[in-house]
């Protein structure tokens, strides 16, 4: 692999929604909210969503991720990333209603994993993830026909992130592939090349930061290992020979956040606070993580900082929402904490569930009506929990 393919970050070409407006069939992301959300600027937000809580009481089960906003996240019964949140959402049956407060993949993933009975409920369905809209069904089942056509695809297991849809999950069970997330991507990788046997190859999808990080930082592998299938080209842009040869054959897609950090932001960062210690996120590019002191999922980074000593410092490449409230936590124990780029850098749609959104659903819920529920098809919510399962039962 050369370094252009390292660096190739270039935008999806589908066009972000604005701001929920319109909705769009080919994407996970977004249709309109259709109900009445309360005013950004009612005073009494905070309290309707305390009542409509109270009144829910052990039917409901509300799941934040850590990038959501402080004033969603004081709501969250679980915090989590997006492997603890799956398990959690799993460990709950007796919760009628799960409010997920994260993006329509997790939301996707939890109806996948809890019972017939339980609804899942995303607050805002505008609340996508545009990395999870780089790999669609189709092209995924035309990538498996061009590794057919390279006779590769006998020997190749797919692994894919968490960040996809239920349908590339479903493909990822059928094909017997797992999901992973940033916690355990060394364990499913070593997994998935201990089913594919000699000569074995993974299919990683989407994001090829993640894949191309975990390979290479812990599994030993060369960046010339590694091949990015480009699925607007024909063939992925990829020889049969390439495809032969290499060993982990990486979607192109990345986050659009974490594709935000460079060198020169870790440059810059160590020249600003002498003795700063770096810890990013590995969706971040890999020559962004090779600079890095630390790297590692976002439950990783908390326990991180957690442990830090008094007067360490951290520079953080990851979503800023979670940034900051580090920041906030730590900055009694003398740990100081600061964004690794200059530039504000939150998940545009992460930062889609807010708090009108939020009781918005809550009191609809009360009310007895069930609004913006996700709900996996059942051929393609058995499919894909094959992938997920295989991932729980990771040693
Ligand atoms: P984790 O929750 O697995 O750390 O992933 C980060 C992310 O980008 C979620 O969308
Ligand atoms: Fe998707 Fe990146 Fe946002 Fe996570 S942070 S939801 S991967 S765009």
């Amino acid at each position: 692999m050369n370094s252009a393919q390292a660096l190739d970050v270039t935008p999806t070409p589908l066009a972000l929604l604005l701001l929920g407006r319109g909705s769009d069939p080919a994407s996970e992301r977004g249709v309109d909210c259709p109900g009445d959300l309360p005013a950004p600027s009612d005073p009494d937000l905070v309290e309707r969503a305390r009542a409509a809580k109270a009144a829910l009481g052990d039917r409901l089960f509300v799941l934040g991720h850590h990038y959501q906003r402080d004033e969603v996240i004081q709501f969250a019964d679980v915090t989590g990333d997006s492997f603890k949140l799956a398990r959690d959402a799993a460990a709950r049956p007796q919760a009628e209603y799960i409010v997920f407060c994260g993006v329509h993949f997790m939301a996707e993933s939890a109806d996948i994993l809890t019972t017939e009975a339980q609804r899942v409920v995303l607050p805002d369905l505008a609340a996508g993830c545009s990395m999870a809209d780089m790999a669609t069904a189709e092209q995924v089942a035309e990538a498996w026909d061009v590794l057919t056509d390279a006779g590769v695809a006998g020997r190749t297991v797919p692994v894919t992130y968490m960040n996809s849809s239920a349908d590339i999950k479903a493909f990822t069970g059928r094909n017997g592939g797992t999901v992973c997330t940033s916690s355990n991507a060394r364990r499913a990788l070593e997994w998935a090349f201990e089913q594919a046997g000699e000569d074995g190859k993974v299919l990683f999808l989407p994001d090829q930061h993640l894949g191309r990080n975990t390979a290479v930082r812990e599994l030993g592998m060369g960046l010339d290992d590694c091949v990015v299938y480009n699925p607007h080209k024909p063939g992925g842009g990829l020889t049969a020979d390439q495809l032969r040869r290499a060993r982990m054959i990486l979607w192109r897609g990345h986050c659009s956040v974490h594709g935000r950090f460079s060198l020169d932001s870790v440059d810059e960062v160590r020249a600003r606070v002498p003795g700063v210690n770096v810890l990013v996120h590995p969706e971040c590019r890999h020559e962004v993580v090779a600079a890095a002191d630390h790297v590692g999922s976002t439950e990783h980074i908390i326990a991180t900082l957690d442990a830090a000593p008094a007067g360490s410092k951290w520079a953080v490449g990851t979503e800023l929402n979670l940034v900051r409230r580090l920041a906030a936590r730590y900055a009694d124990q003398g740990k100081e904490i600061v964004f690794l780029d200059r530039t504000v850098c939150f998940c545009s749609t992460m930062n889609r569930i807010d708090l009108p959104h939020l009781v918005w659903s809550l009191e609809s819920l009360a009310a007895g009506k069930v609004v913006n529920r996700i709900q996996v098809d059942p051929v393609t919510a058995h499919d894909a929990a094959l992938a997920l399962d295989r991932m729980l039962a990771l040693p």
